[in-house]
């Protein structure tokens, strides 16, 4: 009962990587401070089936949730308010994405910034047939994320601005539902995170796992600072003044550091500091900053069985919802037994 007062706040990590500072900065981070507001509920989960279209290597795709969900929990996540559960544990998810796939007009899919992308880079590769090596997974994700969301009626979908559009295919794709069967679903708003910082990674590009240049965020110490050694420079010399803004090292240490903190390395820059100072200053601190979570994580790691038992227990919290949902979903489209 608690849920209908409370705003639903709703997002999915798909299980395919290893979490690094990029994805705690912009994403985990403000998440799960969320996840203490009272005034919401917010729903976290592994996006396993997500994962399958984009990675058929099942040792990764298991290992990846292992440390997603230990990453959040040794954040600090607050799982007496926050649901947090594994997308595969939850099957009324799969049993929606059918009903919506009914509704969903091909038309709609078709325009996927995804899927388009992937005919784009077959037609630029000479390619005879556009779909090659497109999956149904791919074409249909836009759907089985609209069952994410719509299952749980959720208000706000905190996403990376990739991702908007499939909000706007779900709230499509709701509305069309809710006028053939009538009103089942909320229509859902995407949230992009003012809070968010993104970072680049080791060699100055955005980073992400597409580019392999991210730090992962609980690295050993020693791994952490042979990466942040490795992180790309400009040439200029100790004692000649350089620009904090253009500088991947400093906008690393912004996203951890206070306003005064700031002001000072911003001052340091000016007075010309070297780059192996500014990584040492760089590894230094996002050290101290990480190392009470990194603990925590490696005693999750060590104890898989406390990580299974916290998405077991968000498992019953999310289809204590969702079990009754389907029902009256599948009343609405005509799917029950014969009354007698
Ligand atoms: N597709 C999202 C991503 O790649 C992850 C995701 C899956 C998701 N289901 C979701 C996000 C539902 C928000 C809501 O980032």
């Amino acid at each position: 009962m608690e849920h209908m007062t409370k705003a639903i706040v709703l997002t999915g990590i798909t299980t395919t990587g290893t979490p690094h500072l990029g994805n705690y900065a912009g994403a985990i981070r403000p998440a799960i401070a969320a996840s203490k507001d009272e005034n919401v509920t917010p729903f976290y989960f592994l996006a396993d089936y997500h994962a399958l279209i984009k990675c058929q290597e099942p040792e990764r795709v298991r290992q990846s949730s292992l440390e997603i969900a230990a990453t959040w929990l040794a954040l600090g996540l607050d799982t007496a308010n926050a649901v947090f559960y594994r997308q595969s544990d939850v099957p009324e998810i799969m049993e929606l994405t059918w009903m919506l796939t009914c509704v969903a007009s091909k038309g709609l899919m078709n325009r996927a910034h995804a899927y388009k992308a992937a005919v784009a880079e077959n037609e630029q590769g000479g390619e005879n047939d556009p779909d090659k090596g497109i999956t149904m997974g791919l074409f249909s994700y836009p759907i089985l994320m609209a069952a994410d969301i719509l299952l749980f009626n959720a208000n706000k979908v905190p996403v990376g601005k990739d991702q908007v559009q499939h909000i706007e295919m779900a709230r499509d794709i709701a509305g069309r539902f809710n006028h053939i069967y009538g009103e089942h679903f909320v229509l859902p708003e995407a949230v992009i995170d003012e809070h968010g910082a993104t970072l680049s990674g080791l060699d100055g590009r955005k980073m992400s796992k597409s580019y392999n240049n991210t730090i992962p965020l609980f690295e050993p110490e020693k791994k952490l600072r042979k990466l942040i050694n490795k992180i790309k420079t400009n040439s200029l010399e100790p004692g000649e003044p350089k620009n904090p803004d253009d500088c991947t090292l400093f906008g690393i240490y912004k996203a951890f550091a206070s306003a005064n903190e700031v002001l000072e390395i911003r001052q340091r820059y000016a007075e010309g500091i070297a780059w192996g100072e500014m990584k040492r200053v760089l590894f230094e601190h996002i050290n101290d900053h990480i190392t009470p979570a990194r603990e925590r994580y490696d005693a999750l790691m060590q104890a898989p069985e406390h990580i299974e038992e916290q998405l077991q227990e968000g498992a019953i919290k999310a289809r204590a919802v969702s079990a009754p949902f389907i029902k009256e979903l599948r009343k609405a489209v005509g799917i029950s037994r014969i009354s007698l």
